[in-house]
Formats: structure tokens, sequence, C-alpha cells
């Protein structure tokens, strides 16, 4: 008798139209049209999709979890859109905490845990406060006393001419101030903001103590953003990755603390039992923390980690255009063949499947939800954006950004100058540069109308619909050129 993905994998490939006996890439396919009742791309509007556990995204998209692509200002910028970024894991875990907390505090109109300095009178310096502001991400403090209780609010017109030296206390404004009490709704605050011409309103309790903060631009940053993906408490979603080689249960547990919604758990071979061993631990002692587990690529490793707890599957052993895996090792699967088989197996368990890699323009992104991927991770497509962390570089008189992989040289010697590596193992990986791509946003839309597209060629109305309706049908490489725009 078959095992249970074998039969799974067969029944899947016969109908999706792919062949069991050739691994393909995206070019080597082509989703085949079919009969529609939508009459155009812009009455497709639904995109949402199931990333892990209980979190869903409006728009099936993820950053990947590299130092050239996702800090907070990615995990940001992509969350207003309905997306989510993956802080990376080259960070020290304090750094990590950091980066969650600067995604958790944005576009938030009620703060939980608002920028704050505990005030010393004769101690406390402007360069100090600059200080703490910098790690908080932000451009004004709430100055509190030992006990949580406010004392004052600095902001930027108190500061901006003053010299580092001088002392918060004789440049701060004072309580009383205006002030919200908990509880208070967006609306209220909004009349606040409104009648007294306000930026900020700390909420404190009958005692004084500070209980969050509320903030003007943050009320309209909410309206700005309809389709941006929250929390429960009306916070942007983001993901956090936590390393195999340290202590992970640690890391999942302070990340998750920390308010990062899903939890990624990420290494170059996932197929193995130390993944295996290190996935069963985190889901016993938190298993309500939402778990993505990758790298894979076959089925039989799907159904391993499934088994193991994972609440979703991260696929992509070579595909990523820095990899030189499968070019140093001769092992990986093509993608497009790996995606399938995984979500082959997947898909039965309802656990969602992130396609990681190679993925360089709608027609990929396509070809991997039909596949079977709820999600797809994206590196050099966005390590080209305003948002990405890199610098802008010049050369030729074209702009461009460094995006580099996480197995690069340049990445090794880097954690080693961190201690975060001990030797330089043999590069899988390059460094290289990629085209400078503007804002986010605008490659986002691109993409998304794209896939609008896409979804109404097959006459889809959403990505579970696309899914079951969308198949395949093999090209040749004369058929794949004559689809390319020619100049
Ligand atoms: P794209 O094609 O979007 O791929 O740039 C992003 C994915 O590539 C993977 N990655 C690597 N794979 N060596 C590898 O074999 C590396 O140095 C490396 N760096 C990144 C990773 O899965 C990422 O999400």
């Amino acid at each position: 008798m078959k095992k249970g993905w074998q039969s799974l994998v067969a029944k899947y490939f016969q109908r999706k139209g792919l062949p069991l006996d050739l691994a393909l890439a995206f070019p080597d396919v082509i989703v085949r049209d079919k009969y529609s009742t939508i009459n155009s791309r812009s009455d497709v509007r639904n995109l949402r999709s199931n990333l892990a556990g209980d979190v869903f995204l409006n728009i099936p998209i993820v950053s990947a979890n590299m130092d050239s692509v996702t800090d907070s200002k990615m995990a940001i910028a992509l969350a207003r859109l309905g997306a989510l970024g993956f802080i990376h894991q080259f960070l020290s875990l304090e750094e990590r905490v950091l980066e969650v907390e600067r995604v958790k505090r944005a576009d938030n109109a009620f703060i939980e845990k608002p920028a704050t300095l505990v005030l010393q009178e004769d101690a406390t310096t402007l360069a100090k406060a600059k200080g703490a502001m910098r790690n908080f991400g932000v451009s004004s403090l709430l100055l509190i006393d030992s006990e949580n209780v406010l004392l004052g609010i600095l902001t930027a017109r108190d500061y901006r001419f003053r010299s580092d030296d001088t002392l918060v206390k004789d440049l701060m404004q004072y309580m009383p101030l205006f002030t919200g009490s908990p509880g208070m709704t967006r609306e209220q605050a909004t009349e606040q903001f409104s009648k007294y011409r306000l930026e900020k309103l700390p909420i404190v309790d009958r005692n004084g103590k500070l209980k969050g903060l509320m903030t003007a631009r943050d009320v309209l940053k909410e309206q700005e953003f309809p389709d941006a993906v929250r929390d429960k408490k009306g916070r942007l979603l983001v993901g956090a990755t936590i390393r195999l080689n340290s202590d992970y249960l640690q890391e999942a547990r302070t990340l998750w603390a920390a308010g990062a919604d899903v939890i990624l758990l990420d290494t170059a071979r996932a197929n193995s039992r130390r993944v295996r061993d290190a996935v069963v631990a985190i889901k016993k002692k938190l298993p309500k923390v939402p778990l993505v587990v990758g790298n894979i690529d076959t089925p039989e490793a799907a159904w391993m980690l499934i088994k193991a707890g994972a609440d979703c599957l991260k696929v992509g052993i070579g595909p990523g255009s820095a990899c030189k895996t499968r070019e140093a090792t001769g092992v990986g699967i093509p993608q497009l063949t790996a995606i399938a088989s995984c979500a082959a197996v997947a898909r039965k368990f309802n656990v969602p499947v992130i396609a990681d890699g190679g993925i360089r323009c709608g027609a990929d992104l396509a070809k991997a939800l039909v596949a079977g991927a709820n999600v797809v991770m994206l590196g050099s497509m966005l390590a080209g954006t305003d948002e990405s962390p890199g610098k802008r570089t010049y050369d030729g008189g074209k702009a461009f950004k460094i995006y580099r992989g996480s197995a690069s040289a340049a990445h090794q010697f880097d954690r080693i100058d961190k201690g975060s590596l001990d030797k330089i193992r043999s590069p899988e990986g390059v460094t290289r540069q990629v085209p400078y791509a503007g804002p986010v946003t605008e490659l986002i839309a691109e993409l998304v109308g794209d896939l609008r597209s896409s979804l109404s060629y097959i006459g889809a109305r959403d990505l579970e619909n696309y899914w079951r309706r969308g198949i395949f049908v093999r090209q040749s490489t004369a058929g794949y050129e004559e689809g390319k725009p020619k100049s």
C-alpha cells in the first residue's frame, strides 16, 4: 500500500496537470484559462489568505526574513497594505524585540506601551532622551517617575534647537496636560484632537499612572490604510524569526511576548530531526503561537513537520535569486514541483504553505498560488524598494540597492564580526545589486493588479476558488519565449 503522502501527491498532480516524473520550474508551465463570469480585474476584491493558525492576510505576500529585505520599516509598510513582514534573525534577540515593538507601535490609534523615559531631574539629558527615542523609533517621549506616574511630555518642538547636554526637565511640558482615561474610544479621542488641536493624548488612570497613548497621526493612519492587517488590539501584524542554533524556545517566548503575531523557525534544511524536535518542543510549551517552519521541498518533509505541529510550511530549497545551494550541492527540487508536492499534503491538513524564493513577476506569483501555496515570500523583488534596510547606490547613472544571500560570504563575514558565527562555511548564496524599485506600495499595487487579473481569467472571485479552478499546461521553451514582451 502506498504511504499517505504518496497517494496524496499522485492525485494532486493529476488534478493539477503536473507530471510526477519530472520536476518543473515556473517557466515550464502556464495556467490554463477558464470560462469566466468575471468582467474585469476590478471585480476581484477578495485576496484574503491564511498565513498560519488564526492569522490571515489581505494580500498573499510576505517579505523574506533577510537582512537586506526586512526590518520594521518594511514590516510596517507591508502590514499597512494587507501583507506581512518577517523580521530577520540576524539581529540579537533584544534588537528583534525592538523591531517588533516598532511595528506594534506604528499606526495604532491606541498605543499600549508608548515610548517613555523615567525622569531623573538632574541626570536626564537631551542626549539620553534622544537615545531612547532612537531606540523606540519615535520623535517624542513621555516622561514618567519610577512608579509610572506621568510627569510630562517632550516633543520635537521642545528640543529641536537645543544642545544635547540640556537637561530634559528644562525642556519638557509638565502635567497637567490634556489626557484621556482608559477605555476612551477612537471617536472620543478624535473629538479631543480636533477641538483642542492636539497631536498626542496620553491615557492616564485616576492615580495619574500612564496607561497608553493615542495620537492624531495614528488615528488618521488607521483611516488611510483600510486594508491593513491588524491584531485584536488594532496593532499592525508582524512576524519574527527565531534561530535553531540558539535557545529557540526562549526566543519564541520573548518575541511572542513582545507582540509578534507569527513566529518563523527558519533553517536551510528543515527536513531534519533537530527541526522536528524543536517544533515539538515549541508547540508543547507555546501551543498558541502560530509557528511557520522551513525550508523544505518534499511531501514527506511536509508530512513530518505537520505531524510535529507546524502551523505553516515554508517551501523552497535553492530557487531564490541569491541562492547558490543547488549549484554548490546539487540538492533542491525545482520550485513549482516543490510547492505542489508540499501543498498536496498540507492542503489535506489545512496547513498553509509559503512559496519562498524565485518569484520575479506576477506570473510566478500566480503559478505559485495555483500550485497550492497560500502565500508567497519575496526577497529580491522587495530588496530594491525604499523600505528595505539597505542604502541606495549608483552605478553608471542607475540606482541600485544591495541584496545579499543569507549564506553569502559577505553575510557570513558580518556575522563573524558580530560574534554570531564562528567560521566561514562554503558560501551557498551571493551578494548582488538589484535595481532601485521606488516605494514598496507601487510594487505591491502592480503585483496585486496582476493577480486580480489572473483570477478573472480563471473565473475565480477569491484565492480558494482560484486554487480549486486553476490547473497547469506544460509549455515548451518556445512557448515561454512567445509570452515574453518583445523590444
Ligand atoms: P528571492 O528569489 O525572492 O528569494 O530573492 C528569497 C529567498 O531566498 C532564500 N535565500 C537563500 N537561499 N542561499 C540560499 O540557498 C542564501 O544565501 C539565501 N539567502 C536567501 C530565502 O529562502 C529567501 O526567502
